[in-house]
Formats: structure tokens, sequence, C-alpha cells
């Protein structure tokens, strides 16, 4: 039985790929008794009272409740998602040729992975960025193209440098703001030119947009590229109910793009998945249909995270020096502090002062040197977390 060899059953392209460690960051934690982690963008709130209350109603009196929904999702719900599109952008779908209703945008995204790479395709992705993108783009043997931001100016898009990143195996460029895990929101003129270089190179862009209701003072400067209707044929748009509904654990959010690839997606979709669980798209009818006057609610009670978050780390200037976090819930400071690398520093704070941050270089080469803080935990998770740091860091 041992002199079986089992050494290539594991594909090269997932033996390429690791575990993202903010994965493993919470997982460390989790094992470390009484941790103070600030490591998983996590947010603690409940999923709100009219959502479960509503769907458990649903379950009762929906005899379909259970069973399987068609691939692209639950038509109460892409047209209760078309309205909510025309409200936030101004631009008109039609909920059958253009949404299709995914398990969270981390779903949505690997199906666009999967449509659109050829191995070795190239897709750009910012440097600092979402870590799992890195990873698959990889699973889906692309190899991503790191385009670095400038920490300089508050981590904001270099365009000089994007065309010479173009090349003709260039597929897509993903962009997240406000960002994981900078908190940068890019402004409408630096979208504008990114969607303006894209369509000139006949290139795609993924948003992302998990954060787009966490922009606390910066709401103005908030913009959403895919209300620009001259670049529809370019643009998916990701949204995901998962941070500001409180639904992470349901899997459910929801992508708008050309009607041609979402003919592409539903294949993906029904293959890898058949559908999103039918509860969670009945949960997000119930979601869409109610006053959403929560997000206020969780957004005023992260303001005053953030808020903290920037009190206690101006109390330890000889350990980070950070950038303020214009959206999401997350600052990237640059570690002061004596350390060989992010990683490093990551493992010893965790096991030596009980606290878990993300090592910055899980986000991209940029990274390194930085740490993610994510201040979507309570207040007496971010005070112990920091008490712990100024005890441990004595200047
Ligand atoms: C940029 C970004 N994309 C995707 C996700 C995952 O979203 P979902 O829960 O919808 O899969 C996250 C979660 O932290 C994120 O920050």
């Amino acid at each position: 039985m041992n002199n079986i060899d089992q050494s290539n059953w594991v594909s090269g392209n997932v033996a390429d790929i690791t575990l993202s460690a903010i994965k493993k960051m919470a997982m460390l934690s989790a094992k470390t008794e009484g941790a103070a982690s600030l490591a998983w963008g996590l947010p603690s709130f409940r999923t709100p009272e009219y959502i479960r209350k509503g769907t458990a109603e649903r379950m009762e009196t929906d005899p379909e409740a259970g069973m399987y929904a068609l691939p692209d999702g639950l038509k109460e719900l892409r047209d209760l998602v078309a309205q909510l599109h025309l409200r936030e952008t101004g631009v008109s779908v039609d909920p059958d040729k253009n949404v299709l209703i995914t398990a969270g945008n981390m779903q949505g995204l690997n199906t666009m992975f999967h449509v659109i790479t050829n191995p070795g395709d190239e897709v750009i992705v910012t440097d600092p960025g979402f870590a799992s993108h890195i990873n698959q783009i990889k699973l889906c043997r692309g190899n991503p193209v790191f385009w670095r931001l400038n920490e300089d100016k508050g981590w904001n898009l270099d365009l000089n440098r994007l065309q010479a990143l173009i090349t003709p195996r260039t597929k897509a460029i993903v962009l997240v703001s406000p960002s994981n895990p900078t908190g940068k929101i890019f402004s409408r003129e630096e979208l504008l030119e990114v969607g303006r270089i894209a369509k000139k190179n006949n290139l795609l862009i993924l948003l992302d947009d998990p954060y787009r209701y966490f922009t606390y003072e910066n709401k103005d400067k908030y913009f959403n590229l895919a209300s620009e209707e001259a670049l529809a044929d370019h643009i998916v748009y990701l949204f995901t109910f998962s941070k500001s509904f409180a639904m992470s654990g349901w899997r459910l959010g929801y992508m708008i793009l050309p009607g041609h690839l979402k003919k592409e997606a539903l294949k993906v979709h029904d293959v890898t998945m058949i559908c999103t669980p039918r509860i969670s798209q009945i949960a997000g009818s119930v979601a869409l249909q109610g006053k959403m006057d929560h997000i206020v609610e969780f957004e005023d009670i992260l303001a005053s995270r953030r808020e903290l978050i920037q009190q206690r780390l101006d109390r330890v200037p000889h350990v980070f020096e950070y950038v303020e976090p214009e959206g999401a819930y997350y600052v990237f400071p640059r570690i002061k502090a004596e350390h060989k690398d992010s990683f490093d520093f990551c493992l010893r704070l965790l096991r030596e002062a009980k606290v878990a941050f993300t090592p910055g270089s899980a986000f991209g080469p940029s990274g390194e040197n930085h740490v993610r803080m994510a201040f979507c935990v309570s207040e007496d998770n971010i005070n112990l977390a920091f008490d712990r740091i100024e005890g441990y860091f004595k200047p």
C-alpha cells in the first residue's frame, strides 16, 4: 500500500497555489487561545433581522424554497438586482441577458477567470491587491501581472505604468475600489482613464465591488465605472451581499455582464455548482425588498472603528506608519519595527503577543513590509490588539 506513488495526483496548477495568508492567519489565530485577531475581513455584524425573519417565513410558505434554481438565478432576484443597478448607476440592464446570480464574488470571479483564461494568458491586478485574485488566476493557469500602486500618493493608480504592462496575452484588468487591502478609493478620472485604456486595447475590466457602501466622508469620491454606459461591453461588475448585508455565510452575490459573456459564464456556473443555493437567493430577494437602512448603521459603526484604529496606530509610530483608509474596513500600514519579512513578523506577533494581522506580502510584491488590519471587528478586539502591541513594542 505504501509503495503506491501518489506524487502525481495533485495537478500543477493546484500544487502551485497556496491557501491564502488571510485564511492561514485566521486558522492559526483560532488555534491560539485568547488571540485578538484583525486578520480576516469578517464583519462582526449579524445578518439583519428583516432578512432572517423574511427568509424563515419564505422557507415555510414557499414549497420550492429547498429546490434547485435555474443556473442564472431566480427571476425575482435578477429583477431586483437590475432595479438596484439602475438606481446605483443609471444604467438599465436586462435581467435575462445581463444578470447572473453568484455564490459570492469569489465564485463569480472564479467563473470569469475560467471563461477568459487560456494557459499563459495575463490578467492585470493592482499591487497590492486582493490576495485571492492572484491565486484564482493561477488556478486557471493564467499569469497575474502586478500593477504597482503609488504608496507615496496614498496607494492611487499609477496610470503611466498601465499601458506598458499590456501584451497580446492580456485579457483583463481587475479593480477593487474601495480597495482591499489599502482602503483606497480610486478617483473618477483614474477609473475613466483605465476604462479608456481597456477599450483601446480591447480588454475586459472586472470590477469587484464588495465595499461600495463603506465610503464614510468620501461618498462623493466613489465612482462606479459600471455607470459609464460606453464601457458596458468591457465591464463585468460584481457585487456581494457578504459585507453590506452581513451575509458572508449565505454565499450570495451577482454579476452584471455583457450578454455573450453571460452565456459562457452560465456553462461554468452550471458545470461547477448548478445554481447558487436557492435559500440564499430568497434571502437576497428579501434583503433587496427591504429599506436597506441597516447599511447606514453598519457604516456608522465602522466609521467609529476606523477612527479608533487610527488613534491607536497614532500611538505606535515606532511600529507602524499608515495611510488613512478612505473606504472599506482595512488599513495597510508599513512595518517600522525591526522584522525579517511581513509573514515572519505576523507569526511572531501571534506567537509572542497573541495578535493576528495578515502579512502584506500576500497581497502582491509591494505588500511586503506591510500588514493588513481589518477593523470590522469589535472595538474591544481592536483595543485588546493594540494594548498588546503597545506592551510588546515598548518605545
Ligand atoms: C476584494 C474582495 N473580493 C471578494 C471577496 C469575497 O467576497 P464573497 O464573500 O462575495 O465571495 C472579498 C472578501 O473579503 C474581497 O475583499
